[in-house]
C-alpha cells in the first residue's frame, strides 16, 4: 500500500465530503472531517491552522447557495484564499477544489460566477492544486426537475446533459488528492450523454411523476443562456461508471 496521507475534507459532512472521508479511512488513509458546524470554517479562517497542521492535501467540496452573484462570490472566493493561505502557512502540498464544468462559461448564472471566483482564487493563489470541474450530480436532478416546474409542466434547456453519481464525483477527488498537483482542471461526467430532457423524463418516470416534460429552447441555465454543449464536457474527460438507472435502482 502507498504510504498513508492525511487528508482535510473542507465539507467533509456534506453529500461529497462524507464520501470522500469514507473512501480515504476505507484507503488506510486520515481523513479529518471539517465544516463549520464542526469548528473549521473555511469562509472566516476559524480552526484552520489546527486542522491542516501535518495534512497532505486538502479537498474543498464546501458549499453555500445563494442567488446573489456578490454573496457567493464572495463565498468561494474568500474560502478558497483562506484555504490556500492556510495550506501555504501550514506547508499542504495540493489543494483540490470540487467545481463544474464549464463555470466559466456559464457566469451569467450566480452560482456558476461563484465558481469560476473560486477557480480563478485557486488558480492565482501560489498553491499547488487540481480543479475538478464536474457535470452535474445523479443527486441533484430532483432538484432541476423543481425548479424548471410550472403550472404542472417541466420545461427544460434544449440542451445536452451527462450527469454523474456522488461516489464516481467522490472517487475522482480522492485519486485526485493522492496524487499530484495538475496545476490546472480536469473535467469529469457521467457515463451516458442524453437530452437534458430524457434524464428529467427518466428520473419522473421512476418516481411514477406524470408530469409532462418538454425542450425549449427558450429556457436557460438559470440565468445563463445556453448552447447544445453548455453542461458537457468540450474536450477529454474522466468518465464515471454509474448510470442514472444504476443509481435509481440502488
Ligand atoms: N450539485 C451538483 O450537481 C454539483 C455539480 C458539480 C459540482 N458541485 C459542487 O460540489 C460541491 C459539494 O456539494 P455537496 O452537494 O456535497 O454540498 P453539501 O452536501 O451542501 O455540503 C456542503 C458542505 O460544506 C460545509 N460548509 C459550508 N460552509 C462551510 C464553511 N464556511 N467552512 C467549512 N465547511 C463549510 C457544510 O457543513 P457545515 O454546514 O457544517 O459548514 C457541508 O459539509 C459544491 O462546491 C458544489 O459547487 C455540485
Amino acid at each position: 500500500m502507498s504510504k498513508m496521507k492525511k487528508v482535510v475534507v473542507i465539507g467533509g459532512t456534506g453529500l461529497i465530503g462524507s464520501k470522500a472521508v469514507k473512501l480515504l479511512q476505507d484507503a488506510g488513509h486520515e481523513a479529518i472531517v471539517a465544516s463549520s458546524r464542526n469548528g473549521i470554517n473555511a469562509y472566516t479562517g476559524e480552526g484552520l491552522a489546527d486542522a491542516l497542521a501535518g495534512a497532505d492535501a486538502v479537498i474543498d467540496v464546501s458549499n453555500m447557495m445563494s442567488f446573489d452573484t456578490a454573496v457567493i462570490t464572495d463565498f468561494f472566493g474568500t474560502s478558497s484564499r483562506n484555504l490556500t493561505s492556510a495550506e501555504q502557512a501550514t506547508g499542504v502540498r495540493h489543494h483540490v477544489a470540487l467545481s463544474i464544468v464549464n463555470a466559466d462559461q456559464l457566469a451569467a448564472n450566480p452560482y456558476m460566477a461563484g465558481k469560476l471566483a473560486q477557480e480563478q482564487t485557486v488558480a492565482s493563489s501560489g498553491q499547488a492544486y487540481t480543479i475538478v470541474r464536474a457535470t452535474q450530480f445523479h443527486e441533484f436532478i430532483e432538484t432541476l426537475a423543481g425548479a424548471y416546474s410550472a403550472d404542472g409542466v417541466v420545461n427544460v434547456p434544449d440542451i445536452d446533459f451527462q450527469p454523474i453519481a456522488a461516489d464516481d464525483v467522490a472517487a475522482a477527488l480522492v485519486e485526485a488528492a493522492l496524487g499530484e498537483p495538475k496545476n490546472g482542471t480536469v473535467d469529469l461526467a457521467g457515463p451516458e450523454r442524453a437530452t437534458f430532457e430524457s434524464f428529467i423524463r427518466a428520473y419522473l418516470g421512476s418516481k411514477s411523476d406524470a408530469r409532462p416534460v418538454a425542450a425549449d429552447a427558450a429556457v436557460d441555465y438559470f440565468g445563463a443562456p445556453v448552447v447544445a454543449g453548455s453542461l458537457v464536457p468540450g474536450g477529454g474527460y474522466i468518465k464515471g461508471r454509474v448510470t442514472v438507472a444504476e443509481w435509481l435502482k440502488a
